[in-house]
């Protein structure tokens, strides 16, 4: 009971425990259905356990109760002779059946397992989040990972009550998902013909082709495996910088007449759209389609690491500065970040971007993830925009797992470590951010970049148990790094039964 992970707010022991057999029976108000719906598909193929509901004349086990006064991803658990959990909506009924499975054995986390009895430990838990966008980031343009991969990454994120998984769809070495009207994208802009072997650094290529892409049909099946376990999937569509393969699959959104490749090596091409009309008519064709897959959620625009170069010594681009009265070649990233910002609040989205938005015009309602530094988000608070922090020095799990000599190759050498401790110590809301802007910071996010993570295991690996630890930071019930690391160690018997490569806690 003590090995709850993220820690919920309050939880008081009482004394012995009750214990149920299958069939479980259970009460539920029809509006929570669902989330007693997954919790039963989840035990059926952990244990083989049955879930009957029913109605109100007959005895239960558990009962799911509405309970309006509570917050929108709150709930209650009280285990009892008959066990009840309240919460508001389905969000925080999921989290409380989540908690109740960890107030169980480990093989309820597994696969085809055993169980006769479960002995639930008499227990009164009230729980809530404290910030609502706990985000993980994934990659899938530097390597793509299939559909299946991916839901049970959301599995995953939905066992540590993270709820959000931003998929970074394109980058100078793939683009990864079909849009329609530029059939290039997937049919030349999804396939690297190499990719580095060992560090980038050391200049050697693999000489493999590498490639793949999702459909509308896949990301609908994504989006609505996510939505059942309170998981809002974040598209993001990398504009104007990362575009190499945009501009592999039609040369004429590029700068240069020069024809390039999707990029065989890492780091930041200097390969970006121009900025002329079919630049934009493409980012508002791309953008506009990730919307509508995606009618719940915000749209990411990417922004990052966009070179000028080639806008320098573009005529065309020369030509745009002057129409708009820009004296530098950075604002014409703002308009950018301006028409898309546009398009997509025409859509009724909302607009996320990297902080490097923030070096031009930014339009009111962007959303900033901070990502450089943990000052950017000071920054973009200040000047009046909503924060998710996601700073390197501390969320981004590319970075090396420890400073040992075996460690996998990654991004970056030593000092660039985030222990899994450092990742518990990370402070989501800056301590001298002004008392009114701590309402900008709406949660954080952690980063998996994967240049340097072309496997399930090795994501993994990457993943897990940083992640675990990233979770009770942004729930907002982070503590001691000791009492931690003992219900970290009981936590990950479970993600040992969930079948998790995670790396080893150092003995
Ligand atoms: C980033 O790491 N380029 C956002």
């Amino acid at each position: 009971m003590t090995s709850l992970l993220p820690r919920p707010r309050l939880v008081l022991a009482g004394e012995g425990a009750v214990t149920w057999r299958s069939p479980l029976r259970v009460r539920v108000a029809p509006v929570l259905a669902e989330a007693l719906d997954v919790f039963a598909e989840d035990l059926a193929a952990a244990v083989g356990w049955a879930v009957d509901v029913v109605d109100d004349s007959a005895p239960a086990d558990l009962e799911i109760m509405l309970n309006e006064r509570l917050g929108a991803e709150a709930y209650c658990l009280r285990v009892e002779d008959v066990t009840r959990v309240e919460a508001a909506g389905a969000a925080g009924a999921s989290y409380a059946l989540t908690t109740l499975r960890q107030l169980g054995p480990d093989e309820l986390w597994g696969r085809a397992g055993q169980l006769e009895r479960w002995r639930v430990p008499r227990v009164s838990v009230e729980d809530e989040p404290r910030f609502a966008w706990r985000g993980a980031h994934l990659d899938v343009a530097r390597h793509f990972f299939d559909v299946a991969t991916i839901l049970r990454f959301v599995e995953l994120l939905a066992a540590h009550r993270l709820n959000r998984l931003h998929l970074h769809l394109n980058d100078d070495q793939g683009w990864r998902v079909e849009i329609p009207g530029w059939p290039r994208l997937t049919q030349r802009g999804a396939q690297r013909r190499s990719s580095p072997v060992g560090h980038e650094s050391e200049g050697r290529d693999d000489g493999l082709a590498h490639g793949g892409y999702f459909s509308a049909e896949d990301l609908a099946h994504l989006r609505e495996y996510a939505r059942r376990r309170h998981v809002m999937i974040v598209p993001e569509i990398d504009l104007p910088g990362h575009a190499q393969a945009a501009i592999a699959a039609y040369p004429e959104l590029g700068c240069t007449s020069e024809p390039v490749e999707v990029w065989t090596r890492w780091g930041i091409s200097e390969h970006v759209l121009n900025v002329e009309p079919v630049a934009f008519a493409f980012a508002t064709d791309a953008l506009s389609h990730v919307a509508r897959l995606f009618p719940e959620s915000p749209v990411h625009i990417g922004g990052d690491e966009c070179p000028t170069s080639e806008w320098q010594a573009s005529l065309a681009a020369r030509r745009v500065m002057h129409e708009h009265g820009f004296s530098d070649v950075r604002q014409l990233q703002g308009l950018f970040t301006t028409r898309l910002a546009q398009v997509l609040h025409s859509l009724g989205h909302e607009v996320l971007a990297w902080d490097e938005v923030l070096d031009a015009d930014v339009p009111a309602g962007t959303v900033i993830v901070a990502w450089r530094h943990a000052d950017k988000g000071l920054e973009a608070a200040r000047r009046g925009l909503d924060v998710i922090m996601a700073p390197m020095q501390w969320l981004y799990l590319d970075w090396l797992n420890s400073d040992r000599p075996d460690e996998p190759v990654a991004i970056a050498p030593p000092p660039a470590v985030t222990t899994w401790q450092r990742v518990y110590q990370f402070v989501v809301v800056p301590p001298e951010l002004e008392a009114e802007l701590v309402a900008r910071v709406r949660g954080a996010q952690a980063q998996l970049w994967t240049e340097y993570i072309a496997t399930r295991e090795h994501l993994d690996y990457m993943a897990f148990p940083r992640l675990s630890a990233f979770s009770e930071v942004v729930w907002g019930t982070a503590g001691e790094l000791d009492e931690f690391e003992g219900r970290l160690r009981t936590h990950l018997g479970r993600l040992d039964a969930m079948g998790v490569a995670y790396r080893r806690l150092d003995e």
